[in-house]
């Protein structure tokens, strides 16, 4: 099972590289890391196995986190309490996203980022994904709100971009005022 040394630091400049696109049909080992992920992230958010397995709460996480350079990444997300609904992507573009902006008011996180960064992430309030299933099936997802937030901020990884690069150190709660909160 996967656990928190497995993911890499920031510091790691494997994090920096553009992932590549995957080909189908999948590896072995890819549904298997996909599966673990998805272990990671519902554990990561159930309190009892977290402090378990001694796991900070995330929500998603991508391929080079661990690693591996392709482009594919994994959400658990909490729709309901004790409730989660998992999105596996392989190849995913955004395609359409929201005119209006928001951004997570208590801070975006990351399971690579193990330090508090305060400041707004601009993100776009509603965005409709494609990319391909586990079997290679196109598929298309729409997603609002935090959901929106992380598939935003796992296509960023697979480009080699982190969410601090997003904030402006010098002034991290820039433009506060044009993007609703949430
Ligand atoms: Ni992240």
């Amino acid at each position: 099972m996967l656990l928190m040394k497995d993911i890499l630091d920031e510091k790691d400049k494997c994090l920096r590289e553009k992932s590549l696109e995957v080909t189908f049909p999948l590896t072995k080992e890819d549904k298997k890391t996909v599966q673990d992920i998805i272990e990671f992230l519902t554990n990561s958010q159930i309190d009892e196995l977290a402090k378990k397995y001694d796991l900070r709460p995330g929500m998603g996480l991508a391929a080079i986190q661990l690693g591996i350079k392709k482009r594919y990444f994994v959400i658990v997300h909490e729709y309901e309490d004790g409730k989660f609904d998992n999105y596996v992507i392989f190849n995913p573009k955004l395609v359409s996203n929201s005119e209006e902006i928001i951004y997570v008011g208590e801070g975006e996180g990351c399971l690579s980022v193990n330090r508090e960064v305060c400041g707004i992430v601009p993100r776009y309030a509603r965005v409709t994904v494609e990319g391909y299933d586990l079997d290679g099936n196109k598929i298309r997802i729409r997603a609002r709100e935090e959901l929106a937030v992380a598939f935003q901020h796992e296509l960023d990884h697979l480009d080699g971009i982190l969410f601090t690069d997003k904030i402006d150190p010098k002034n991290p709660y820039k433009n506060k005022d044009l993007y609703r909160e949430i």
